[in-house]
């Protein structure tokens, strides 16, 4: 049997493997806090879930469009167009069973051997994954700590050059909460423009931001041309399950896209489609509260980690995910996860499963109650202490 390099190049999320580690832990009997997690621990509004329920119960339970349903789009298409200030045509956006496959198709379309994608480094694990795969060379876009996890402008003005094909930018960001700012969108912009280049723009964590305004690249001039908006259901309306997200193109790359969706999966499920298109126009107080909930967790473990001594934190602007830097404990940062979780019991990410750039850090989610994040921080001291003694004894 042979299997292909292209598909041996594939990468993961360390998310997933950890969640097996510590499931493997708690069938020992050990008790573990769960911080690992990417998802809210919230249920999915009654009113989405009502919605859902009658779809099926209505017989919506055959193939459809493999665009998504035209009331799915044309709600999308609004949505988009109140919040933004833009006119965007129903016709661009394409339905995907969760927002991943927009990343998957946006690099398949533009990039191959030869080409070059920038990527921010920490980031999500997926964008290098892809890039690779795809035969692309990727390009890291270090996000610097001293800049709350904002890019370097001298250093993208350096990155991008005739070989850029794509650029890729995520905000409000996972893993380190940083939120982009106007300027940064405007030299993004100036530089695809400049450079003929695309841009994959991840807003996924659009809604979940702390006194941070988001905005989007596709605002900026030139850039309805060349930018794909990845949005999705599955952090703001707790739809992580359902798999439904979707992608806004430019007019020109929709019918490869939608060949790409017959290629693959079809269509994504009629009675989904109707849950999101409950979740988009019904009442969005859920996802306030959600919101507001997040923000009084975040004051607690961003709080609490400060005040652990060896560990520095900056403030998340977005997302549910601080991201300490954990040198102070004389570790790396997988050696500090795999001790957090081994010993003390708590469940982190390595930072440097994010990309070279994440070394030195964990991701903490703080989409866990405030009980389970107090019994944490209490762990994380202990674990620092113990560390930073042994640092000292050597
Ligand atoms: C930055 C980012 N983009 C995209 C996704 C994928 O979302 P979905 O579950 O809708 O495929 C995630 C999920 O963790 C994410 O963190």
């Amino acid at each position: 049997m042979h299997i292909t390099e292209a598909v041996q190049r594939l990468g993961s999320e360390s998310a997933f493997e950890v969640l097996a580690r510590a499931r493997a832990l708690e069938a020992r009997g050990v008790e573990v806090v769960h911080l690992e997690i990417g998802e809210p621990d919230f249920p999915t509004p009654p009113h989405v879930v009502a919605a859902g329920v009658a779809a099926l119960e209505a017989g919506d339970t055959h193939y459809g469009s493999p665009q998504g349903s035209p009331a799915l789009r044309r709600a999308i298409a609004e949505d988009l167009g109140r919040r933004a200030g833009l006119n965007v045509d129903p016709e661009q956006v394409v339905v995907t069973p969760g927002a991943k496959p927009v990343m998957f198709f946006t690099i398949l379309a533009f990039a191959g051997p030869g080409d070059e994608v920038l990527y921010p480094s920490p980031g999500f694990p997926i964008y290098e994954s892809l890039i690779r795969y795809v035969g692309a060379t990727p390009v890291a876009l270090p996000l610097y700590e001293a800049r709350d996890f904002r890019f370097d402008y001298a250093e993208l003005r350096r990155l991008v050059g005739p070989r850029t094909r794509l650029i890729i930018l995520n905000s409000p960001h996972n893993p380190t909460g940083g939120v982009l700012t106007a300027a940064d969108l405007d030299l993004v912009a100036e530089l695809a423009v400049r450079h003929d280049c695309a841009v994959l723009s991840d807003e996924i964590y659009r809604q979940i931001v702390y006194g941070a305004t988001h905005e989007s690249v596709l605002t900026r001039p030139g850039m309805a041309e060349r930018t794909v908006v990845l949005d999705g259901f599955s952090k703001a309306y707790a739809m992580t399950g359902w798999r439904l997200g979707y992608g806004i193109f430019p007019p020109a790359l929709v019918p490869h896209v939608v060949r790409l969706a017959i290629n693959s999966y079809s269509c994504v499920p009629g009675f989904v489609q109707q849950a999101g298109l409950a979740a988009l126009r019904g009442p969005q107080d859920a996802m306030a509260a959600m919101v507001d909930e997040f923000r009084a967790r975040r004051a607690l473990l961003v709080e609490g980690l400060r005040c652990v001594p060896g560990l520095r934190c900056r403030w998340p602007q977005g997302a549910f995910y601080a991201f300490p830097n954990v040198t102070g404990s004389g570790l790396d940062d997988r050696t500090f996860a795999d001790e957090l979780l081994g010993t003390h019991g708590v469940a982190t990410l390595a930072g440097s499963s994010f990309g070279a750039h994440g070394a030195g850090h964990v991701r903490i989610s703080f989409a866990n109650s405030p009980a389970s994040l107090g019994k944490a921080l209490g762990r994380i001291g202990a674990a620092m202490a113990a560390l930073r003694a042994r640092a000292e004894a050597r």
